[in-house]
């Protein structure tokens, strides 16, 4: 395969991981993966992300109770929480740290670990507390994070002609 068909291949083979190994991946990797996630695009560049790190098992515990599908938090020796300053992008700023996210989780991908986007936009102001995340600030995303522990298939796409459409909305190929 060539090197493109190599990067292509890479961006599809992403998959969520949801169970983990119990050893906590190094702070080290964590950092290069927040790294990478600092260089994707946002409105105007403002950058309106910030990213905590949640190592203390008592706070990640918390956060694996807010809905039933936070649950791979339990075994996730950690997480990373994507929060967003509204104020720095006030028309983009979801659009921003999604963007961010998912820098993040590719990174993450690249580096051998594992790791799924877990839902925060119904509990806003459970994980402000949890977390002391001031009113100004947004938490878009928590990653569940760690060495993967299982190798689940792709989950099915729709196929590309029901989702592409030439020159005006609904005609098809
Ligand atoms: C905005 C968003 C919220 C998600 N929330 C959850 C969640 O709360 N719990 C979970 O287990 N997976 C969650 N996921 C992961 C999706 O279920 C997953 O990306 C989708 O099923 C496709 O599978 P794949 O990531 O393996 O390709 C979320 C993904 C996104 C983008």
């Amino acid at each position: 395969m060539s090197n493109t068909e190599n990067l292509l291949e890479f961006l599809k083979s992403r998959r969520s991981i949801r169970k983990f190994k119990p050893q906590s991946p190094p702070r080290d990797l964590v950092l290069k993966a927040i790294d990478v996630a600092r260089f994707a695009p946002s409105a105007r560049n403002s950058q309106p992300w910030r990213f905590i790190i949640v190592e203390d098992t008592e706070i990640k515990s918390k956060l694996a109770s807010i809905h039933i599908y936070a649950s791979p938090l339990k075994n996730a020796p950690l997480a990373v929480v994507v929060v967003c300053h509204v104020d720095e992008s006030p028309t983009s700023y979801m659009l921003d740290c999604a963007n961010a996210t998912i820098y993040f989780l590719l990174a993450v991908h690249a580096l051998g670990l594992g790791a799924v986007w877990i839902q925060t936009l119904r509990n806003i102001e459970e994980i402000r507390s949890i977390l002391g995340i001031p009113e100004n600030v947004i938490p878009v995303a928590i990653i569940a994070l760690g060495y993967p522990d299982e190798s689940p298939s792709p989950k099915p796409r729709k196929p590309l002609e029901e989702v592409v459409f030439m020159n005006k909305y609904g005609v098809r190929l």
